[in-house]
């Protein structure tokens, strides 16, 4: 099917849909920071400023910048002012976050790339410059020069997490990308390219799978042990963490034009294409036994973008096979994974936020923002956030 399938047409018809169902949603949630939906289908408001810094429910919850995300693609697409105001109500809200302090960690960059330095990018707004500047000072402070990594979280309760970094963090450096590129200051560029290489060196496994996180002497920098974290166990492959690393590594080579990056995200990718099903369906990990057999929607969309900045920056030849290889997973998200109708707030279906989680199978707002950029990516004109 894919042999005679127009790429740039099909995605197109897929945002028509998107876009006529987040005509409404972003009405109805107008003033809220969705992260899921409910058992009626409508989707809950974690910028709760009664809530206590650093609750996963609270205005510090690392997904409240997707929501404004999603907005601004959709901004870019129509430029329907409506879309940008309801953007900044998030992006208002998100700028709190600073007073709590002890509730940022290293998802400054999940929150303020797709709000205020997506605003600024766009608008070149000077008080979402700031913002985002103020983000990404914090998130530089969080780099440890010894182990040459950016520390993920603060205190987790019973863990000494001091020498922990992640895998999702790959994203997160773009806050530093871009933070260099405004400022010309090269020392956010060095910090984000000294964890990129840590991560190239200490997570990155031989077949090109990668671990979720790996653990530091924080006073030595010496390389501990990996943890299995969201995946099944130890030693796994979360899916969601190849897609954070392909597509970061992605990132990276965009931002510093650094050859080991775009080979390391083409191991990663290859090893992802490897373990794709014919179905195109994602598991939360590609190791997980057969049943129960959880699904991540979310961490497809991560790889099917991840995939398509890869075909984008490697010579012709090679182009097609990763862009053959997103469409499947993004073909079968349409098809079988999304829901279009008015019964529920979110589109993309069946996300897991974690193999040993209590919930699968729910919505996720950043899954909803990685599946519309994906397709962006595929259809074209679009402004990268990350
Ligand atoms: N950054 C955490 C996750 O992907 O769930």
């Amino acid at each position: 099917m894919s042999d005679t399938i127009n790429y740039t047409d099909w995605a197109g018809e897929v945002l028509d849909k998107i876009r006529t169902k987040l005509e409404w949603v972003s009405e109805k949630n107008r003033h809220r920071i969705p992260y899921t939906t409910d058992e009626s289908g409508s989707y809950d408001d974690r910028s709760d400023l009664t809530r206590r810094w650093g609750e996963a429910d609270g205005l510090d919850w690392w997904t409240n910048g997707f929501w404004g995300g999603l907005m601004w693609l959709l901004y870019q697409d129509t430029k329907e002012e409506k879309y940008a105001q309801i953007a900044r109500i998030s992006e208002e809200k998100l700028s709190c976050c600073f007073d709590g302090f002890y509730g940022l960690h290293h998802d400054v960059g999940f929150m303020f790339l797709p709000t205020a330095v997506y605003d600024y990018r766009l608008t070149g707004r000077e008080q979402s410059r700031r913002l985002g500047l103020h983000a990404a000072n914090l998130l530089a402070g969080r780099f440890n020069p010894a182990g040459g990594f950016i520390r993920a979280w603060n205190d987790l309760p019973g863990e000494d997490s001091r020498g922990w970094a992640i895998i999702d963090c790959m994203l997160n450096i773009a806050l530093l990308y871009w933070a260099s590129e405004e400022t010309k200051d090269p020392r956010f560029r060095q910090i984000a390219m000294r964890h990129a290489d840590t991560v190239m060196e200490a997570f990155v496994r031989p077949d090109g799978s990668v671990c979720h996180i790996v653990e530091f002497d924080p006073e030595t920098g010496e390389r501990l042990k990996s943890h299995g974290g969201q995946g099944f166990c130890h030693g796994s492959a979360w899916t969601r963490g190849q897609g954070w690393a392909l597509y970061g590594f992605m990132t990276s080579y965009r931002h510093t034009g650094r050859e080991e990056y775009l080979q390391t995200a083409k191991r990663v990718a290859h090893y992802c294409m490897a373990n794709l099903t014919p179905e195109g369906i994602i598991p939360v990990d590609f190791r997980q036994p057969k049943e129960p057999a959880w699904e991540d929607s979310c961490g497809a969309a991560v790889i099917a973008g991840g995939l398509l900045d890869l075909a984008a920056h490697v010579p012709e030849a090679e182009q097609d096979m990763y862009r053959r290889a997103a469409f499947r997973i993004l073909d079968a998200l349409y098809r079988t994974r999304c829901d279009f109708g008015p019964g529920c707030d979110a589109i993309v279906q069946n996300c897991s936020a974690a193999y040993h989680a209590d919930r699968h199978h729910m919505t996720m707002v950043y899954a909803d923002y990685f599946f519309a950029e994906a397709l962006y990516r595929l259809r074209g004109g679009l402004t990268d956030c990350f």
